[in-house]
């Protein structure tokens, strides 16, 4: 095995895919005293010919600096809203920042601070494994009546194919509409790469059951599925998972549970489904700040979503008692990418003119992932 061969280990040996390091300029010392005031200064600097989106994933030292910070549907509604910002400065993830391309015009600029902030589970999915996976439904003669969904957590090239071949993007809040609506121009799902928000969708919001869902492992051939099996479904999972929320047990909603009397347990869809459906409240990261804001004083949460996000609710609402559900999981390493110091850098090299990490999807794949987006958007 040669050194390449290890680099590229996981990723496939797609060259064309690894997104490689970030900074081609000089990144910031984290420990410059005064890297808040080059942030405002080149904020300031760049006025309205610059957006700052911020996903709540997002360190509270970048969220600081957003214009508008929401969940992914809300941020991919404010990118679409938006035509006049030159500069789209994305504090999220490389899927996110994509989708803000795909629904921008052409002279806008998407800007990633960190290159390296991907995303485990859009990962888990890529074009020539579901490419296959067609296929095999094609063969088994499912295709026709199989509708595409895939969550927002994917690459562009799975939301192309999506958009192709008649189906449409999801996100945490919307997954609901999205199946429905897929139900309703089809026969059977085949939900990318998210098993558990599938499951959990189907399961505990259309009221399908566990049997009429069946997971597609594409390291296997035939996705590990008997062609009655692929038949006999309603709903196809990918064989994908977000490492962070997946990592939630029902363990710890019992345990949380007998130390704290009271307590409510409020998780993301995102989790297991033994965790969900053994919460009290499921929803989105903006769903997620709802609640906790209507929720009375004295109130007690124990919150199964991402630590960033935990605890700046914790900051915000001293009145309420608010927790992190487990205490083995910890903040999403690749939304913890963008720091200040990327931040800065991005915003000081617009200021001097130089446009670094843009995000561009090439024409022919923005095409068709421009409708599955549209058709997202346009839900009821
Ligand atoms: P939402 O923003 O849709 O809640 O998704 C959470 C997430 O994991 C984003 O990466
Ligand atoms: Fe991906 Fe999970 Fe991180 Fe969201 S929280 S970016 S789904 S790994």
């Amino acid at each position: 095995m040669t050194l390449l061969d290890l680099l590229t280990l996981g990723r496939e040996s797609d060259f064309g895919s690894e997104r490689g390091v970030s900074c081609t300029g000089e990144l910031p010392a984290a420990s410059d005293p005064s890297l808040v005031e080059r942030a405002r200064v080149a904020r300031s600097a760049l006025g309205n010919r610059a957006m700052v989106l911020g996903h709540h994933y997002q360190r509270d030292e970048v969220i600081e600096f957003a214009d508008i910070t929401g969940d992914s549907f809300k941020l991919a509604q404010s990118a679409a809203a938006d035509s006049s910002a030159e500069y789209i400065i994305f504090c999220g993830v490389h899927f996110m920042a994509e989708s803000a391309d795909i629904l921008t015009s052409p002279a806008q600029k998407v800007i990633l601070p960190d290159l390296a902030a991907g995303c485990s589970m859009a990962d888990m999915a890529t074009a020539n494994q579901v490419n296959e996976c067609w296929k095999v439904l094609e063969e088994v003669g499912v295709a026709d009546s199989t509708i595409p969904v895939t969550y927002m957590n994917s690459s562009a090239a799975i939301k192309s194919f999506t958009g192709k071949n008649g189906g449409t993007v999801c996100t945490s809040s919307n997954a609901k509409r999205a199946m429905n609506w897929a139900l309703e121009q089809g026969e059977k799902i085949l939900f990318l790469p998210d098993q558990h928000l599938g499951r959990n969708t189907a399961v505990l919001s259309l009221g399908l059951s566990l049997e009429d869902c069946v997971l597609w492992n594409p390291w296997k051939p035939m996705g590990g599925l008997t062609s009655e099996e692929i038949r006999n479904a309603k709903v196809i999972l990918w064989r994908g998972h977000c490492s962070v929320h997946g990592r939630f047990s029902l363990d710890t909603v019992h345990e949380v549970r007998e130390r704290i009397p009271g307590v409510q347990v409020l998780v993301h869809p995102e989790c297991k489904y033994e965790v969900v459906s053994n919460a009290d409240v499921v929803g989105s990261t903006e769903m997620i700040i709802r609640t906790i804001e209507a929720a009375p004083a004295g109130s007690k949460w124990a919150i199964g979503t991402e630590l960033n996000l935990v605890s700046r609710l914790a900051k915000n609402h001293p009145d309420k008692s608010i927790l992190f559900l487990d205490r083995t999981v910890c903040y999403c390493s690749t939304m913890n990418r963008i720091d200040l110091p990327h931040l800065v850098w991005a915003m000081e090299s617009l200021v001097n003119g130089h446009l670094v990490n843009q995000i561009q999807v090439s024409p022919e794949v923005a095409k068709f992932s421009r409708i599955a987006l549209e058709r997202m958007l346009a839900l009821p």
